[in-house]
């Protein structure tokens, strides 16, 4: 059967004091709408609409190049109003499932059984026991324990505000009762605002049965209204990433202390020390071992690599048994053969090394291809930008840059050549050859040191 997934997005999240929309503000490195997003994506047969209101522009930037349908919401004028502003789009002998922008870890099992009810013609509601319910909507039931209404927080009495069962606002309702409901919607309420809730009571009046089930985490459905929250669901987040590395066969030094934003796949005997972050894709093979305070961005790392403290990796491939940092920045374009080395204050930029070289101290190497075993010494500079075009460096197999070489690009050093320290390279040097470009050393014999002028 079709499944709508209408997504609000559409409030202003006034407490986040902040000129970001509220549901483009990131958990874990992603807005919180592209979690909803994300999930919804997974149900089968679905189509997703978002509705948008406040900042719309940008948050319709973050839907522009996903097929979503969008729905403008001009004025809030309730959850129900929002829901009515894309329900024409949605397919009259389907389910429409409704989520919150600002809800953003709710897993898609759970939607699943929601919509399980929803297929059968209920009306299928999450719900969720707090124990502090204040400002929510109360799930009221009969002596038989049905759902006949939900009550707002602000039109609650005193003996309905005991009640612990708070509405999630999360729900999935067959497309056809959700039409023949909405238009009867009034805003005579304590906040003069469309309550998508009330449709509790007509289905109750109407004998349409109301299924409330409840998520496995009360995380899954926590909303996002201010930055404490934010933080309080990020962290949440990362504990469960932590605890899900850590059953893969990984050894975390403290799990409160690593932060996944994106996709980290992981081999057996992995070790990570405290404070790194994963961005965006990484994989990690087994045995690699990342030091302390690393940052690792869309990286592979092949078996048994070992990443130094304080290194910061960005768009690389890195094969097996190397070894990086400390203090090294590896960035986009790069492939590191294995068994290579590089060392501290090393930047490496767009270059393939080959197998056995090494990078140990100091050095930029950009735009280059550098074969295998080759030794490339302390303060080795590659000059690839002649302040309009980068030019490419390519020095072969077995090959010994002395200290402190200045590469000017293009050049290209041969198998097993030597260039002596100090050299500032502009011309090829051919394989095997020694190249010696700096100023010859002078001996002054009779040279005295100066002395202490008398004042
Ligand atoms: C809503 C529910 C309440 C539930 C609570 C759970 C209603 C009337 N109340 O209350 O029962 O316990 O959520 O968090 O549904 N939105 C729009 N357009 C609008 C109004 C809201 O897009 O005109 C969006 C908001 O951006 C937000 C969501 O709908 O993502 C919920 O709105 P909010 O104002 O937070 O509703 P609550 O008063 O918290
Ligand atoms: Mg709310």
């Amino acid at each position: 059967m079709h499944t709508d997934v209408v997504i609000l997005a559409a409030g202003q999240g006034s407490r986040m004091k902040s000129a970001l929309p509220k549901v483009m503000h990131p958990i874990a490195g992603k807005p919180m709408l592209q979690h909803v997003i994300d999930t919804a994506n997974k149900l089968e047969n679905s189509k997703l609409h978002v509705v948008v209101g406040h900042g719309a522009e940008h948050v319709q930037k973050q839907l522009d190049t996903q097929a979503i349908s969008v729905a403008l919401q001009a004025q809030q004028l309730g959850t129900g109003h929002a829901v009515a502003q894309a329900l024409p789009k949605c397919q009259k002998e389907g389910v429409v499932v409704i989520l919150y922008g600002d809800v953003p870890l709710i897993q898609a099992t759970t939607l699943q059984s929601l919509l399980q009810q929803a297929h059968q013609g209920h009306l299928g509601l999450l719900t969720v026991e707090l124990q502090d319910p204040t400002g929510y909507g109360r799930i009221v039931r009969n002596d038989v324990r049905d759902v006949v209404a939900i009550i707002e927080h602000k039109d609650a009495t005193e003996e309905q505000r005991e009640i612990c069962e708070v509405n999630t606002g999360i729900m999935a309702v067959p497309c056809e009762l959700l039409n023949s409901w909405l238009p009867k919607l009034s805003s005579e309420n304590a906040q003069g605002e469309y309550y998508l809730t009330d449709i509790i009571a007509m289905a109750a009046e109407e004998g349409v049965r109301i299924s409330a089930i409840q998520p496995e985490t009360e995380q899954e459905v926590q909303g996002v209204n201010n930055r404490q929250q934010l933080a309080e669901l990020e962290r949440w987040y990362q504990s469960q990433e932590a605890q899900r590395l850590m059953t893969a066969g990984v050894t975390l030094y403290d799990p409160a202390r690593i932060d996944v934003r994106g996709k980290l796949t992981v081999g057996q005997d992995v070790v990570i020390d405290i404070n790194c972050v994963f961005e965006g894709d990484v994989t990690l093979a087994d045995g690699v071992t990342i030091g302390p305070h690393c940052v690792i961005r869309n990286t592979s790392i092949q078996t048994g690599s070992c990443i130094e403290a304080h290194s910061l990796i960005d768009g690389a491939n890195i094969g097996v048994d190397a070894v990086i940092g400390p203090f090294a920045r590896i960035r986009p374009g790069t492939e590191l053969a294995n068994s290579t080395k590089i060392g501290n204050f090393v930047e490496i930029k767009k270059a393939v090394i080959g197998q056995g070289s090494k990078v140990n101290h100091l050095s930029y190497i950009g735009d280059a291809l550098i074969g295998e075993n080759s030794n490339i010494g302390a303060g080795t500079i590659t000059c690839n930008y002649d302040g309009v075009n980068k030019s490419q460096t390519e020095i072969g197999d077995g090959a010994f840059i002395g200290s402190n070489t200045a590469l000017v690009a293009p050049v290209k050093v041969g198998h097993q050549a030597t260039i002596a320290a100090g050299s500032t390279i502009t011309k090829d040097t051919p394989d095997g050859q020694l190249a010696v470009a700096r100023a010859q050393q002078k001996l002054v014999s009779h040279w005295k040191r100066p002395t202490k002028r008398q004042s």
